[in-house]
Protein backbone atom coordinates (compact mmCIF):
# COMPACT_ATOMS: atom_id res chain seq x y z
CA UNK A 1 0.00 0.00 0.00
CA UNK A 2 2.76 2.05 1.42
CA UNK A 3 4.29 1.04 -2.12
CA UNK A 4 2.16 1.74 -4.33
CA UNK A 5 1.11 5.02 -3.01
CA UNK A 6 4.60 6.44 -3.35
CA UNK A 7 4.45 5.04 -7.04
CA UNK A 8 1.36 7.41 -7.55
CA UNK A 9 2.98 10.31 -6.10
CA UNK A 10 6.14 9.87 -8.85
CA UNK A 11 4.01 9.33 -11.22
CA UNK A 12 2.13 12.41 -10.25
CA UNK A 13 5.24 14.13 -9.90
CA UNK A 14 6.29 12.94 -13.23
CA UNK A 15 3.31 13.92 -14.88
CA UNK A 16 3.31 17.59 -13.76
CA UNK A 17 6.48 18.06 -14.46
CA UNK A 18 6.50 16.12 -18.39
CA UNK A 19 2.81 16.82 -19.34
CA UNK A 20 3.26 20.61 -19.43
CA UNK A 21 6.11 20.20 -21.90
CA UNK A 22 4.68 17.78 -23.96
CA UNK A 23 1.33 19.76 -24.24
CA UNK A 24 3.35 22.83 -25.28
CA UNK A 25 4.87 21.05 -28.19
CA UNK A 26 1.03 20.11 -28.83
CA UNK A 27 -0.72 23.26 -28.48
CA UNK A 28 2.08 25.93 -30.19
CA UNK A 29 1.64 29.69 -27.99
CA UNK A 30 -1.05 31.63 -30.03
CA UNK A 31 -2.91 28.91 -32.83
CA UNK A 32 -5.92 27.76 -32.26
CA UNK A 33 -8.69 26.73 -34.43
CA UNK A 34 -11.19 29.84 -36.04
CA UNK A 35 -8.08 32.33 -35.68
CA UNK A 36 -10.04 34.66 -38.31
CA UNK A 37 -13.88 34.10 -36.52
CA UNK A 38 -14.10 37.91 -35.58
CA UNK A 39 -11.56 39.62 -38.13
CA UNK A 40 -12.13 37.89 -40.92
CA UNK A 41 -14.99 35.17 -40.53
CA UNK A 42 -15.45 34.43 -44.26
CA UNK A 43 -11.66 33.87 -44.45
CA UNK A 44 -11.64 29.93 -44.49
CA UNK A 45 -14.59 29.63 -47.20
CA UNK A 46 -12.69 31.83 -49.49
CA UNK A 47 -9.37 29.69 -49.59
CA UNK A 48 -11.72 26.39 -50.19
CA UNK A 49 -13.99 27.95 -52.75
CA UNK A 50 -10.73 28.94 -54.65
CA UNK A 51 -9.02 25.43 -53.59
CA UNK A 52 -11.75 23.71 -54.78
CA UNK A 53 -11.82 25.83 -58.38
CA UNK A 54 -8.21 25.14 -58.74
CA UNK A 55 -9.33 21.80 -58.26
CA UNK A 56 -11.78 21.00 -60.42
CA UNK A 57 -9.51 22.22 -63.49
CA UNK A 58 -6.77 20.20 -62.27
CA UNK A 59 -6.53 17.86 -58.76
CA UNK A 60 -2.87 17.90 -58.79
CA UNK A 61 -2.29 21.00 -57.22
CA UNK A 62 -3.71 19.23 -54.02
CA UNK A 63 -0.13 17.32 -54.08
CA UNK A 64 1.21 20.42 -54.99
CA UNK A 65 -0.07 21.96 -51.87
CA UNK A 66 0.46 19.45 -49.36
CA UNK A 67 4.93 19.29 -50.86
CA UNK A 68 4.64 23.04 -50.86
CA UNK A 69 3.85 22.97 -47.12
CA UNK A 70 6.03 20.54 -45.84
CA UNK A 71 8.91 22.06 -47.05
CA UNK A 72 7.56 25.43 -46.00
CA UNK A 73 7.45 23.71 -42.22
CA UNK A 74 10.55 22.04 -42.15
CA UNK A 75 12.70 25.19 -43.53
CA UNK A 76 12.32 27.85 -40.27
CA UNK A 77 8.90 27.03 -39.87
CA UNK A 78 5.24 27.06 -41.22
CA UNK A 79 5.85 31.38 -42.34
CA UNK A 80 5.23 31.34 -45.80
CA UNK A 81 9.05 31.54 -46.29
CA UNK A 82 9.04 29.47 -49.49
CA UNK A 83 6.52 31.69 -51.24
CA UNK A 84 8.47 34.76 -51.05
CA UNK A 85 10.16 35.16 -54.67
CA UNK A 86 13.10 37.42 -53.44
CA UNK A 87 14.39 38.73 -49.98
CA UNK A 88 16.23 42.55 -49.95
CA UNK A 89 19.29 40.95 -49.42
CA UNK A 90 19.05 39.31 -52.83
CA UNK A 91 20.39 35.80 -51.68
CA UNK A 92 18.67 33.03 -53.44
CA UNK A 93 15.65 31.79 -51.62
CA UNK A 94 14.31 28.74 -50.59
CA UNK A 95 12.14 28.29 -53.50
CA UNK A 96 15.65 28.82 -55.19
CA UNK A 97 16.75 25.62 -53.87
CA UNK A 98 17.36 22.95 -55.75
CA UNK A 99 14.84 20.54 -53.25
CA UNK A 100 12.15 23.14 -54.63
CA UNK A 101 13.49 23.86 -57.46
CA UNK A 102 10.83 24.10 -60.72
CA UNK A 103 8.73 20.99 -58.87
CA UNK A 104 6.70 23.45 -56.69
CA UNK A 105 3.32 23.32 -58.46
CA UNK A 106 0.33 25.20 -56.67
CA UNK A 107 1.80 28.34 -55.97
CA UNK A 108 -0.75 30.63 -58.56
CA UNK A 109 -3.82 29.61 -56.70
CA UNK A 110 -2.23 30.56 -53.59
CA UNK A 111 -1.93 33.99 -54.99
CA UNK A 112 -5.45 33.92 -55.97
CA UNK A 113 -6.66 33.32 -52.74
CA UNK A 114 -4.42 35.51 -51.04
CA UNK A 115 -5.41 38.20 -53.12
CA UNK A 116 -9.18 37.66 -52.72
CA UNK A 117 -8.51 37.54 -48.92
CA UNK A 118 -7.01 40.85 -49.18
CA UNK A 119 -9.71 42.39 -51.46
CA UNK A 120 -12.31 41.36 -48.28
CA UNK A 121 -10.14 41.62 -45.14
CA UNK A 122 -7.72 43.63 -45.97
CA UNK A 123 -4.08 42.91 -43.74
CA UNK A 124 -5.64 40.13 -41.83
CA UNK A 125 -5.10 36.56 -43.21
CA UNK A 126 -1.38 35.79 -42.97
CA UNK A 127 0.25 33.85 -45.95
CA UNK A 128 1.20 31.16 -43.58
CA UNK A 129 -2.54 30.35 -42.60
CA UNK A 130 -3.72 30.70 -46.30
CA UNK A 131 -1.17 28.36 -47.44
CA UNK A 132 -1.96 25.80 -44.70
CA UNK A 133 -5.99 26.00 -45.09
CA UNK A 134 -5.17 25.82 -48.63
CA UNK A 135 -3.28 22.08 -48.08
CA UNK A 136 -5.99 21.25 -45.70
CA UNK A 137 -8.91 21.69 -48.58
CA UNK A 138 -7.03 20.38 -51.03
CA UNK A 139 -6.55 16.89 -48.86
CA UNK A 140 -9.63 16.80 -47.75
CA UNK A 141 -10.58 16.93 -51.72
CA UNK A 142 -8.31 14.16 -52.34
CA UNK A 143 -9.85 12.57 -49.77
CA UNK A 144 -9.39 13.09 -46.38
CA UNK A 145 -11.90 13.32 -44.06
CA UNK A 146 -12.55 17.25 -43.09
CA UNK A 147 -10.34 18.43 -40.21
CA UNK A 148 -9.61 21.04 -38.46
CA UNK A 149 -6.59 23.52 -39.56
CA UNK A 150 -5.51 25.95 -36.61
CA UNK A 151 -4.86 29.74 -37.77
CA UNK A 152 -2.77 32.42 -36.21
CA UNK A 153 0.88 32.23 -38.63
CA UNK A 154 2.61 34.87 -39.21
CA UNK A 155 4.68 35.43 -42.13
CA UNK A 156 8.58 35.21 -42.16
CA UNK A 157 11.32 38.28 -43.53
CA UNK A 158 13.50 35.56 -44.02
CA UNK A 159 13.94 32.91 -46.90
CA UNK A 160 17.25 31.46 -47.77
CA UNK A 161 18.16 28.70 -50.22
CA UNK A 162 20.81 27.67 -47.80
CA UNK A 163 18.65 26.45 -45.25
CA UNK A 164 17.13 24.37 -47.40
CA UNK A 165 18.79 21.01 -47.70
CA UNK A 166 19.34 20.25 -44.02
CA UNK A 167 15.81 20.58 -43.25
CA UNK A 168 14.15 18.74 -45.61
CA UNK A 169 14.57 14.77 -46.15
CA UNK A 170 16.13 13.52 -49.53
CA UNK A 171 15.21 10.43 -51.15
CA UNK A 172 18.66 8.19 -50.51
CA UNK A 173 18.91 9.42 -47.09
CA UNK A 174 19.04 6.32 -44.33
CA UNK A 175 16.10 6.44 -42.59
CA UNK A 176 17.69 6.62 -39.61
CA UNK A 177 18.57 9.96 -40.47
CA UNK A 178 14.72 11.16 -41.69
CA UNK A 179 13.66 9.72 -38.66
CA UNK A 180 16.01 12.46 -36.83
CA UNK A 181 14.89 15.47 -39.13
CA UNK A 182 11.34 14.58 -38.16
CA UNK A 183 11.89 14.57 -34.07
CA UNK A 184 14.02 17.27 -34.50
CA UNK A 185 10.87 19.26 -35.76
CA UNK A 186 9.16 17.87 -32.78
CA UNK A 187 7.26 15.05 -35.23
CA UNK A 188 7.27 11.23 -33.98
CA UNK A 189 8.49 8.21 -36.12
CA UNK A 190 4.65 7.30 -36.42
CA UNK A 191 4.10 10.71 -37.94
CA UNK A 192 6.44 10.31 -40.10
CA UNK A 193 5.53 7.27 -41.76
CA UNK A 194 1.30 8.87 -41.40
CA UNK A 195 2.87 11.96 -43.19
CA UNK A 196 4.44 10.71 -45.73
CA UNK A 197 0.92 8.47 -46.93
CA UNK A 198 0.52 12.01 -48.67
CA UNK A 199 2.64 10.31 -51.62
CA UNK A 200 -0.64 8.44 -51.65
CA UNK A 201 -1.24 11.61 -54.47
CA UNK A 202 1.08 13.43 -56.53
CA UNK A 203 4.07 12.83 -59.00
CA UNK A 204 8.28 12.65 -58.93
CA UNK A 205 10.57 13.20 -61.47
CA UNK A 206 13.17 11.25 -62.98
CA UNK A 207 15.92 12.96 -61.02
CA UNK A 208 14.41 11.01 -58.13
CA UNK A 209 14.36 7.96 -59.14
CA UNK A 210 16.19 7.16 -61.92
CA UNK A 211 19.76 7.02 -60.25
CA UNK A 212 17.92 3.41 -58.67
CA UNK A 213 18.13 1.57 -62.58
CA UNK A 214 21.48 3.61 -63.50
CA UNK A 215 24.84 2.93 -61.48
CA UNK A 216 22.82 2.81 -58.04
CA UNK A 217 26.10 2.01 -56.54
CA UNK A 218 29.67 0.16 -56.63
CA UNK A 219 27.92 -3.22 -55.92
CA UNK A 220 24.35 -2.95 -57.56
CA UNK A 221 23.36 -1.49 -60.87
CA UNK A 222 20.47 -1.18 -60.00
CA UNK A 223 18.77 -0.88 -56.84
CA UNK A 224 18.04 -4.66 -54.99
CA UNK A 225 14.78 -3.36 -53.40
CA UNK A 226 13.22 -2.48 -56.70
CA UNK A 227 11.59 -5.45 -58.69
CA UNK A 228 11.45 -6.45 -62.37
CA UNK A 229 8.34 -4.19 -63.56
CA UNK A 230 9.06 -1.49 -61.83
CA UNK A 231 12.61 -0.92 -62.96
CA UNK A 232 11.79 -1.79 -66.42
CA UNK A 233 9.30 1.15 -65.85
CA UNK A 234 11.57 3.36 -65.08
CA UNK A 235 14.34 2.88 -67.43
CA UNK A 236 11.50 3.18 -69.82
CA UNK A 237 10.15 6.85 -68.49
CA UNK A 238 13.39 8.15 -67.88
CA UNK A 239 15.83 6.69 -70.44
CA UNK A 240 14.01 7.82 -73.66
CA UNK A 241 16.38 9.01 -76.30
CA UNK A 242 15.35 12.23 -76.14
CA UNK A 243 17.10 15.89 -74.95
CA UNK A 244 17.56 16.23 -70.94
CA UNK A 245 15.15 18.87 -70.90
CA UNK A 246 12.79 16.45 -71.98
CA UNK A 247 13.19 13.54 -68.91
CA UNK A 248 14.18 16.69 -66.78
CA UNK A 249 10.28 17.67 -67.36
CA UNK A 250 9.15 13.80 -67.15
CA UNK A 251 7.32 12.23 -63.92
CA UNK A 252 5.69 9.20 -62.94
CA UNK A 253 2.95 8.89 -60.42
CA UNK A 254 3.49 7.41 -56.64
CA UNK A 255 0.19 5.54 -57.15
CA UNK A 256 -0.25 4.53 -60.36
CA UNK A 257 -3.87 3.13 -59.78
CA UNK A 258 -5.39 6.03 -57.98
CA UNK A 259 -3.12 8.79 -58.50
CA UNK A 260 -5.24 11.44 -57.04
CA UNK A 261 -6.80 9.91 -54.70
CA UNK A 262 -5.74 9.85 -50.72
CA UNK A 263 -6.13 6.04 -49.46
CA UNK A 264 -4.37 3.19 -48.36
CA UNK A 265 -2.96 1.86 -51.92
CA UNK A 266 0.26 3.71 -50.94
CA UNK A 267 1.04 1.64 -47.72
CA UNK A 268 -0.32 -1.33 -49.15
CA UNK A 269 2.26 -1.20 -52.45
CA UNK A 270 5.10 -0.51 -50.18
CA UNK A 271 4.72 -4.13 -48.78
CA UNK A 272 4.60 -4.71 -52.04
CA UNK A 273 7.62 -3.67 -52.95
CA UNK A 274 6.56 -1.13 -55.93
CA UNK A 275 7.78 2.53 -53.84
CA UNK A 276 8.71 4.99 -56.26
CA UNK A 277 11.16 6.79 -54.84
CA UNK A 278 13.58 4.70 -52.35
CA UNK A 279 13.43 6.58 -49.19
CA UNK A 280 9.29 5.36 -49.37
CA UNK A 281 10.75 1.82 -49.88
CA UNK A 282 13.73 1.95 -47.26
CA UNK A 283 10.43 3.06 -44.91
CA UNK A 284 8.67 -0.54 -45.62
CA UNK A 285 11.96 -1.99 -44.98
CA UNK A 286 13.01 -0.83 -41.83
CA UNK A 287 11.96 -2.43 -38.57
CA UNK A 288 11.41 0.66 -37.12
CA UNK A 289 9.16 2.07 -39.66
CA UNK A 290 7.81 -1.75 -41.04
CA UNK A 291 5.68 -2.27 -38.27
CA UNK A 292 3.69 1.42 -38.73
CA UNK A 293 3.75 0.86 -42.15
CA UNK A 294 1.76 -2.33 -42.03
CA UNK A 295 -0.73 -1.47 -39.88
CA UNK A 296 -1.45 1.91 -41.70
CA UNK A 297 -1.77 -0.86 -44.79
CA UNK A 298 -4.41 -2.60 -42.87
CA UNK A 299 -6.42 0.33 -41.72
CA UNK A 300 -7.55 3.11 -44.72
CA UNK A 301 -9.74 4.70 -42.41
CA UNK A 302 -7.39 5.13 -39.51
CA UNK A 303 -4.47 6.27 -40.97
CA UNK A 304 -6.93 9.18 -43.17
CA UNK A 305 -7.80 10.06 -39.54
CA UNK A 306 -4.21 10.03 -38.57
CA UNK A 307 -3.44 12.10 -41.31
CA UNK A 308 -5.46 15.18 -40.65
CA UNK A 309 -4.45 15.09 -36.95
CA UNK A 310 -0.31 14.57 -38.29
CA UNK A 311 -1.13 17.80 -40.58
CA UNK A 312 -2.07 19.86 -37.93
CA UNK A 313 0.88 18.69 -35.63
CA UNK A 314 2.97 19.39 -38.85
CA UNK A 315 0.77 22.88 -39.64
CA UNK A 316 3.02 23.88 -35.92
CA UNK A 317 6.06 23.46 -36.76
CA UNK A 318 8.37 26.35 -35.57
CA UNK A 319 5.55 28.71 -36.12
CA UNK A 320 5.62 32.50 -35.24
CA UNK A 321 2.61 34.23 -33.80
CA UNK A 322 1.80 36.98 -31.99
CA UNK A 323 3.58 40.27 -32.98
CA UNK A 324 6.69 38.40 -35.12
CA UNK A 325 6.83 38.49 -38.62
CA UNK A 326 4.25 40.13 -40.86
CA UNK A 327 0.87 39.49 -42.44
CA UNK A 328 1.88 40.01 -46.38
CA UNK A 329 0.18 41.36 -48.25
CA UNK A 330 1.33 39.64 -51.59
CA UNK A 331 2.80 36.29 -50.91
CA UNK A 332 5.76 36.36 -52.88
CA UNK A 333 6.96 39.16 -51.23
CA UNK A 334 7.95 41.18 -47.86
CA UNK A 335 5.42 44.24 -47.25
CA UNK A 336 7.49 47.87 -48.32
CA UNK A 337 8.37 48.45 -44.39
CA UNK A 338 10.06 45.06 -43.91
CA UNK A 339 12.13 45.36 -47.53
CA UNK A 340 13.55 48.37 -46.00
CA UNK A 341 16.21 48.35 -43.31
CA UNK A 342 14.49 46.62 -41.12
CA UNK A 343 14.27 43.39 -43.83
CA UNK A 344 18.04 43.25 -44.32
CA UNK A 345 18.92 43.81 -40.89
CA UNK A 346 16.65 40.88 -39.85
CA UNK A 347 17.84 38.98 -43.01
CA UNK A 348 21.29 39.34 -42.52
CA UNK A 349 21.25 39.20 -39.11
CA UNK A 350 22.82 42.59 -38.45
CA UNK A 351 21.59 46.13 -38.13
CA UNK A 352 22.38 47.75 -41.36
CA UNK A 353 21.20 51.60 -41.65
CA UNK A 354 23.43 52.80 -43.79
CA UNK A 355 21.73 50.93 -47.05
CA UNK A 356 21.29 52.74 -49.93
CA UNK A 357 17.15 52.89 -49.87
CA UNK A 358 17.55 52.81 -54.17
CA UNK A 359 19.23 49.64 -54.24
CA UNK A 360 15.74 47.31 -53.43
CA UNK A 361 14.51 48.18 -57.11
CA UNK A 362 17.69 46.58 -58.16
CA UNK A 363 17.11 43.41 -55.75
CA UNK A 364 13.51 43.34 -56.53
CA UNK A 365 14.15 42.91 -60.05
CA UNK A 366 17.36 40.72 -59.93
CA UNK A 367 14.24 38.27 -59.09
CA UNK A 368 14.95 34.39 -58.80
CA UNK A 369 17.37 33.33 -61.08
CA UNK A 370 16.59 30.09 -62.60
CA UNK A 371 19.51 28.66 -64.33
CA UNK A 372 21.68 26.95 -61.62
CA UNK A 373 17.95 25.20 -59.88
CA UNK A 374 18.21 21.71 -61.55
CA UNK A 375 15.42 20.42 -58.76
CA UNK A 376 16.99 16.99 -57.70
CA UNK A 377 16.30 16.27 -54.50
CA UNK A 378 18.74 12.58 -55.09
CA UNK A 379 21.87 13.54 -53.50
CA UNK A 380 24.78 10.85 -53.06
CA UNK A 381 24.47 9.24 -49.93
CA UNK A 382 27.80 10.45 -48.62
CA UNK A 383 26.84 13.49 -48.76
CA UNK A 384 23.62 13.61 -47.18
CA UNK A 385 25.47 15.17 -44.56
CA UNK A 386 23.56 18.25 -42.84
CA UNK A 387 25.82 20.41 -44.95
CA UNK A 388 24.37 22.94 -48.16
CA UNK A 389 28.16 23.26 -48.74
CA UNK A 390 28.40 19.89 -49.96
CA UNK A 391 25.40 20.03 -52.25
CA UNK A 392 26.52 20.51 -55.44
CA UNK A 393 23.05 19.83 -57.99
CA UNK A 394 25.34 19.96 -61.10
CA UNK A 395 26.75 16.33 -59.38
CA UNK A 396 23.31 14.83 -58.81
CA UNK A 397 21.36 15.44 -61.83
CA UNK A 398 22.36 12.22 -63.36
CA UNK A 399 20.14 10.90 -65.96
CA UNK A 400 22.57 10.45 -68.77
CA UNK A 401 21.66 6.77 -69.44
CA UNK A 402 22.42 5.44 -72.18
CA UNK A 403 20.38 2.19 -73.43
CA UNK A 404 21.40 0.21 -75.96
C1 LIG B 1 9.75 11.23 -45.48
C2 LIG B 1 10.48 11.84 -46.29
C3 LIG B 1 10.07 12.40 -47.62
C4 LIG B 1 10.84 12.40 -48.72
C5 LIG B 1 12.24 11.84 -48.85
C6 LIG B 1 10.09 13.03 -49.77
C7 LIG B 1 10.54 13.21 -51.05
C8 LIG B 1 9.77 13.60 -52.10
C9 LIG B 1 10.20 13.64 -53.47
C10 LIG B 1 11.58 13.32 -53.96
C11 LIG B 1 9.16 14.02 -54.23
C12 LIG B 1 9.12 14.19 -55.73
C13 LIG B 1 9.43 15.62 -56.12
C14 LIG B 1 9.46 15.73 -57.62
O1 LIG B 1 10.29 15.01 -58.22
O2 LIG B 1 8.69 16.51 -58.18
C15 LIG B 1 8.05 14.23 -53.35
C16 LIG B 1 6.81 14.64 -53.77
C17 LIG B 1 5.77 14.84 -52.91
N1 LIG B 1 5.85 14.87 -51.54
FE1 LIG B 1 7.32 14.09 -50.41
N2 LIG B 1 8.86 13.39 -49.30
C18 LIG B 1 8.80 13.05 -47.98
C19 LIG B 1 7.75 13.30 -47.12
C20 LIG B 1 6.62 14.00 -47.47
C21 LIG B 1 5.64 14.53 -46.55
C22 LIG B 1 5.74 14.44 -45.03
C23 LIG B 1 4.68 15.13 -47.29
C24 LIG B 1 3.44 15.88 -46.88
C25 LIG B 1 2.83 15.80 -45.74
C26 LIG B 1 5.04 14.95 -48.68
C27 LIG B 1 4.26 15.34 -49.74
C28 LIG B 1 4.60 15.16 -51.05
C29 LIG B 1 3.68 15.29 -52.16
C30 LIG B 1 2.18 15.53 -52.07
C31 LIG B 1 4.42 15.10 -53.33
C32 LIG B 1 3.91 15.19 -54.78
C33 LIG B 1 4.08 16.61 -55.27
C34 LIG B 1 3.49 16.86 -56.66
O3 LIG B 1 2.86 15.96 -57.22
O4 LIG B 1 3.67 17.98 -57.18
N3 LIG B 1 6.24 14.30 -48.75
N4 LIG B 1 8.44 13.97 -52.05
C1 LIG C 1 24.73 -0.85 -52.27
O1 LIG C 1 23.39 -0.93 -51.81
C2 LIG C 1 23.07 -2.09 -51.07
C3 LIG C 1 21.59 -2.10 -50.80
O2 LIG C 1 21.12 -0.85 -50.43
C4 LIG C 1 23.92 -2.12 -49.81
O3 LIG C 1 23.61 -3.25 -49.06
C5 LIG C 1 25.37 -2.08 -50.19
O4 LIG C 1 26.16 -2.01 -49.02
C6 LIG C 1 25.69 -0.90 -51.09
N1 LIG C 1 27.02 -1.01 -51.57
C7 LIG C 1 27.89 0.01 -51.57
C8 LIG C 1 29.25 -0.25 -52.10
O5 LIG C 1 27.59 1.12 -51.14
C1 LIG D 1 29.14 10.37 -55.35
O1 LIG D 1 29.49 11.36 -56.28
C2 LIG D 1 30.82 11.32 -56.69
C3 LIG D 1 31.09 12.53 -57.54
O2 LIG D 1 30.24 12.57 -58.63
C4 LIG D 1 31.08 10.00 -57.41
O3 LIG D 1 32.42 9.94 -57.84
C5 LIG D 1 30.79 8.85 -56.47
O4 LIG D 1 30.93 7.63 -57.14
C6 LIG D 1 29.38 8.97 -55.92
N1 LIG D 1 29.15 7.98 -54.90
C7 LIG D 1 28.04 7.27 -54.82
C8 LIG D 1 27.96 6.33 -53.69
O5 LIG D 1 27.11 7.38 -55.62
Amino acid sequence: MEGGARMIVTIFIACSIFLPLALAKLEPKGLHVGFYENSCPQAEQIVAEVVSEAYRKDPGVAAGFLRIFFHDCFVNGCDASILLDSIPSGEKVEKDSPANGKFLRGLEVIDTAKARLESECPGIVSCADTLSFATRDGSVLAGVPQYNMPGGRRDGLVSRAADVVSNVPFVNAPIQQIIELFVRKGLTQEEMVVLTGAHSIGVAHCSNFAYRVNKYNDTFQIDPKLNDVDSAKIKSACQRQVSNEEIEKTTLPFDTQTPFKMDGGFYTNLLKGTGLIESDQAMALDPRTRPIVERLAEDEGKWLNQFGRAMSRLAAVDVKTGSEGEIRKKCRSLNLENKGNTGIAQNLGKTNNDEDPGKLDKVEDSGKSDNDVDASTHVNSSDVVQSDKKFDSSRTFDLGIKLA
